[in-house]
């Protein structure tokens, strides 16, 4: 088991398995994109499928994510997929994408064994969709949403994150949008992860914010109280249910005190914390032919150590060196 000094015990693995994007949001990257890591340093998918299988087979890892950058780009995600679903015990395999290919990849990824996505959409206008993200593929995101739900890749998960300024006077509309299809939106509070540095405290839309905006249109209600577990959305029945809306307070409402989870870059390093400020280089290990045990016991000190939060309010708080696409959200 993967244990950490304060009794957490993480199992949910998310790997990040390129730091590349066809996007450019700007609460993630400059619209130039970033320095990308070179391709010898990335993990092959057999590194990644046999570090994926010591996390389930002798870690008690029981839900893998792949995130990206956009995870979509990466060639071999269909036959990663397939690898992880044929583990046993088997875990639980999701993606959270842009859903921009997902028209033409939720049915093999579908029949590759993969449970359910989680796709981001900040708006529903394509000029406010260019301003945001820098690339008009607003309609390739939209089909990637409905070729999810219709490869039965469910519940699908919809993530906006609120900008002020740019799409907060959206709120209602997008959780119409979601609700008329079947989508469970969740949204987010902004992150001090751009590799811009861009972010400040005071101009970011708070979860109470959001739940104000939602409610002058809705009713919400708080779904089963008290029972948010380890997952990082509160979640709300509307308007009596069963339809629900989540909020992930990451910044004003920090759930790291049940967090379970770890990471894995797409170059081969754990990271115990989305905010973590070190790393434990296991691509260092694989390459220099370690055992399973080995990787096994390097990993187990690497979550061993890991914070009790993220301390973004603390004034010493430091911002990981890597932006969000590179840690894989
Ligand atoms: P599920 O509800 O199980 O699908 O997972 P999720 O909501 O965590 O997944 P997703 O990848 O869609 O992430 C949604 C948002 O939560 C993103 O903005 C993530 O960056 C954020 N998030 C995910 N994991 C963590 C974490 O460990 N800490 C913090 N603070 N935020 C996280
Ligand atoms: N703060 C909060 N969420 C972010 N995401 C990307 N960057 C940030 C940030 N700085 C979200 C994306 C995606 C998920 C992986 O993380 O919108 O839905
Ligand atoms: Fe790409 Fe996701 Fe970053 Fe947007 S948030 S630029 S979709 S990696």
């Amino acid at each position: 088991m993967l244990v950490d000094s304060f009794g957490r015990v993480a199992t949910d693995l998310r790997v990040s398995l390129t730091d590349k994007c066809n996007l450019r949001c700007g609460y993630c990257m400059p619209p130039e994109g970033l320095d990308w890591l070179p391709k010898p340093d990335l993990l092959t998918a057999d590194e990644i499928c046999r570090l994926v299988e010591i996390g389930v087979r002798r870690l008690g890892i029981t839900e893998v994510r792949y995130t990206g950058g956009e995870p979509l780009l990466r060639r071999e995600l269909t036959e990663i997929v397939a690898r992880t679903t044929a583990l046993r015990p088997r875990p639980q395999v999701s993606i959270t994408s842009n859903g921009i290919g997902l028209a033409r990849l939720a049915e093999p990824l579908a029949a590759a064994g993969l449970d359910r996505v989680n796709i981001s959409l900040d708006t529903l206008d394509r000029q406010t969709f260019v301003r945001l993200a820098h690339r008009d593929r607003l309609p390739d995101v939209l089909a990637g949403l409905a070729a999810a739900e219709r490869a039965g890749l469910r519940p699908v998960k919809v993530n906006s994150v609120l900008m002020r300024g740019v799409n907060e006077h959206e709120a209602a509309g997008l959780l119409r949008f979601c609700l008329e299809r079947g989508y469970e939106l969740r949204f987010i509070e902004q992150m001090p992860l751009d590799a811009q540095h861009g972010w400040r405290r005071d101009t970011m839309v708070t979860a109470d914010e959001i739940l104000g905006m939602l409610n002058g249109h809705f009713s919400l209600t708080p779904d089963e109280p008290g029972e948010r577990g380890s997952a990082p959305a509160e979640i709300f029945l509307v308007d009596g249910g069963p339809a629900r809306v989540g909020v992930i307070g990451s910044v004003t409402r920090p759930f790291c005190g049940a967090c379970d989870r770890v990471r894995l870059t797409a170059d081969g390093q754990i990271r115990n914390c989305l905010f973590a400020t070190e790393e434990s280089d296991l691509r260092a290990a694989l390459r220099g032919s370690a055992s399973d045990d080995e990787i096994a016991a390097r990993w187990t000190a690497a979550v061993r150590g890991k914070r009790a939060g993220h301390g973004i309010d603390d004034p010493a708080f430091l911002r990981p060196a890597r932006p969000m696409s590179a840690i894989g959200g």
